[in-house]
């Protein structure tokens, strides 16, 4: 589908999300033939630029970041529909030129008062231009005779309280149905595969549950370190980064029932009954691992502590890996553990969810033919070689009867010949088409928090454990999963 005619306008257009994700998403999708014929690109920030200072960025981010091949004649129909315009988000004055400039999109680029509001900017930020955005009418469906949508990117406040302020906020200016909430995992392809697999098909749902599945473990591994972003990370770690959002709705699809269709209100009802079936551990400083990475040595390359990090106190006790045991109340998950793991600086980048089954109730086999045989599982990776890979035992050739793990690889990049568009990509799609299938509404927003809040407040005061950089975490991690009889898949 192809949106109606509109503009994206973005706030914070100099920063990293809109030069590395959102900019290049625009011209992907005009690549690939997905914009409109009237579209407009407004940037907002605080510099002196004119239109064509602001297009000559936007087109080298384009050509540095885009996923799809570089195309001169692309650039140029689009480069005619890049504006700019410049102020401070107090500045009254450059609120009416972009509210002014909206208006005149009408006559110049056919565009029936369509607009959507990207807020690429810290949450700080995020009440001053809402204020600004209803003083000068720009929010208004109404008066602009099209529609007007925002789409707020994460974090989505920093607790249950805030979350609901800022809902608070962005519902005085906005109708509930014009607000996006960005969790960028969503638009992963391989997020939205975890339905398709489970949804399509016929031989997995019926071991879906607490009779066939022993645990679940998710991973969100990454390489890095936190770059250049202390200012924000050491503000709010790993649980309130990522957990909160990508793991948990990454949790809520794996567990969740089925949708009655695939409309944005059942899938995200769904989800939201799964949340709000999380219990967190009541035992805190049993059932989660908080650590924070020490100098080391990652993919060959010497690495930072992360209190050596510019722009992090030396006392700081901000977590950059956490393990969480969580459980999810409900008939088909009572008594199954969902292992959630996420850190900076592990040995390598990846991301997947692994079902893990029990073993066979009777295995009438020599135990010395079985010893490599271990539990099956179902691992959707997620990132960064994505697919499914499914382990199962398979006879050795030979004359005994030994039995050993082997696994069944399901490679996108094999399977596909289509590369799958950037999650951005998809994102941005499909808020000016104004799907919202791939958005959690503010209840989901909030039932998260719900989770990681408890968890919080038993952390604060105390140390994350060190590990290593380029090891899989603390220790401890390890032990959480030891004292259950089970260990961290090796991802
Ligand atoms: C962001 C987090 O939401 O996701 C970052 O703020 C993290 O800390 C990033 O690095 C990871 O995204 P991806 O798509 O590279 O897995």
């Amino acid at each position: 589908r192809i949106p109606e005619p509109c503009a994206l306008v973005i706030f914070g257009v100099t920063g990293d999300l809109a030069r590395k994700k959102l900019i290049p998403a625009v011209y992907d999708l005009a690549n690939r033939g997905l914009l409109p014929p009237g579209f407009v690109v407004l940037g907002f920030a605080r510099r002196d630029w004119g239109d064509g200072d602001f297009e000559q960025i936007a087109r080298a981010a384009a050509e540095k970041h885009a996923r799809t091949p570089w195309r001169d004649e692309v650039w140029a129909r689009l480069s005619g529909n890049i504006k700019f315009v410049g102020g401070s988000f107090e500045d009254d004055a450059a609120f009416d030129l972009l509210a002014q400039t909206l208006d005149d999109l009408r006559d110049s680029h056919g565009i029936p008062g369509n607009a959507a509001f990207y807020l690429s900017i810290p949450p700080s930020a995020f009440p001053v231009v809402l204020k600004q955005l209803g003083r000068t009418g720009m929010a208004d469906n109404d008066r602009s005779g099209g529609w007007r949508r925002v789409i707020v990117e994460k974090p989505f406040g920093s607790d249950l309280q805030s979350a609901r302020e800022l809902d608070d906020l962005v519902d005085d200016v906005f109708t509930a149905d014009d607000v996006f909430r960005i969790d960028h995992y969503l638009g992963k392809e391989t997020v939205q595969n975890i339905l398709a697999l489970r949804f399509a098909n016929t031989l997995f749902e019926p071991v879906w549950n607490s009779h066939y599945v022993d645990s679940v473990q998710i991973t969100m591994a990454e390489d890095v370190g936190i770059g250049t972003r202390a200012g924000f990370y050491d503000s709010v770690g790993t649980a309130r980064d990522v957990v909160q959002n990508h793991l948990l709705q990454l949790l809520a699809l794996t567990a969740m029932e089925e949708p009655t269709s695939f409309e944005a209100s059942e899938i995200r009802q769904e989800k939201l009954k799964v949340l709000r079936a999380i219990v967190p551990p009541k035992d805190v400083a049993k059932d989660t691992v908080r650590g924070q990475y020490l100098p080391g040595w990652v993919a060959g390359e010497r690495v930072k502590g992360y209190l050596d990090e510019d722009g992090v106190p030396p006392t700081s006790t901000t977590e950059t890996y956490v393990a969480i045991n969580l459980a999810i109340q409900n008939r088909r998950w009572a008594g199954v553990p969902f292992y959630v793991r996420a850190g900076k600086r592990l040995p390598r980048r990846v991301t997947e969810v692994a079902v893990m089954f029990k073993r066979a109730p009777h295995l009438p086999f020599q135990q010395a033919d079985i010893e490599m045989l271990g539990n099956n599982q179902l691992v959707i990776r997620v990132q960064p070689d994505e697919g499914v890979v499914l382990k199962f035992g398979s006879k050795v050739p030979g004359t005994t009867m030994e039995v050993r793990d082997i696994a069944m690889d399901f490679s996108y990049g094999e399977a596909f010949t289509e590369a799958s568009p950037e999650a951005y990509e998809r994102l941005v799609l499909d808020v000016l088409i104004g799907d919202k299938t791939l958005f959690p509404d503010a209840a989901e927003v909030e039932a998260s928090w719900a989770v990681i809040d408890p968890l919080e407040e038993a952390w604060e005061g105390t140390k994350p454990e060190p590990y290593r950089s380029g090891e899989w975490g603390p220790r401890l991690a390890d032990k959480m999963l030891g004292r259950e009889g089970r260990a961290w898949r090796r991802a």
